[in-house]
């Protein structure tokens, strides 16, 4: 069966939150939601992190390109514009070189441990792209990290890896820890501009 993607939206909520669950509620329970939080407000339990994330979810708050195999939802890319995301890694030496914040941002990935290395994540990344375009373009950030030379833990990889934005039009703008870059791509708004859900 072809690989599609759908916006994260209160209609995409349960697959979404299956795929979660699978996995334990990613992370040791973040359920997606550290982006979103300033690190003042505090850690919290995987309950509270999953009621969090889901009343963002249905309050438009929360985007993410998901990737779904039939009815099952195998990986995201999750996307916002800044405001929504403020917690980047790496943010003191970020904030030290920075500019002009962007537009937007893509911050995490996660694919179904089952099905890694099958290009889902670039898929999520085109769709996420496709996405931002829809919601009117502007200034994208990554911050993937450069293993182009070697494997790693795939849970370090959760904000991408270098290769996979350069391949989506992406470039890099400066270093901001060992391996990890600011990215940047200028995304024009789409033409035919249409409800891209939950957005
Ligand atoms: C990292 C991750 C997103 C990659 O997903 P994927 O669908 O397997 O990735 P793709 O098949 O699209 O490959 C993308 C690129 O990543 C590279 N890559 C994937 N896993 C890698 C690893 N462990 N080490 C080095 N490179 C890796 C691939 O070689 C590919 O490179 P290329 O574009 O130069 O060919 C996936 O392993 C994952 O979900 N990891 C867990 C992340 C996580 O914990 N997220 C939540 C935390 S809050």
């Amino acid at each position: 069966m072809p690989l599609t993607s759908k916006p994260l939206s209160a209609r995409t909520w349960p697959a979404f939150a299956r795929l979660v669950e699978k996995h334990g509620g990613i992370f040791g329970g973040c359920w997606c939601i550290s982006f979103h939080l300033e690190p003042s407000e505090g850690k919290r339990g995987s309950a509270a992190y999953r009621a969090m994330k889901e009343a963002r979810v249905r309050e438009g708050r929360a985007h993410a390109a998901l990737v779904f195999d039939g009815s099952d939802a195998v990986g995201w890319c999750q996307f916002g514009p800044t405001a929504e995301l403020p917690n980047i890694r790496s943010k003191k030496a970020y904030e030290a070189g920075r500019g002009q914040l962007p537009d937007w941002r893509i911050t995490c990935f996660f694919i179904d441990r089952e099905r890694r290395g099958e290009g889902i994540a670039s898929l999520a990344l085109r769709e996420a792209v496709r996405y931002i375009e829809r919601l009117g373009g502007g200034t994208v950030e990554g911050y993937p990290e450069d293993y182009a030379d070697a494997r790693t833990s795939s849970s370090f990889l959760c904000s991408g890896t270098l290769g996979m934005f350069e391949k989506a039009g992406f470039r890099k703008t400066r270093k901001i820890a060992m391996r990890r870059w600011v990215v940047e791509r200028r995304i024009p708004r789409a033409r035919a501009r249409r409800e891209a859900g939950g957005a």
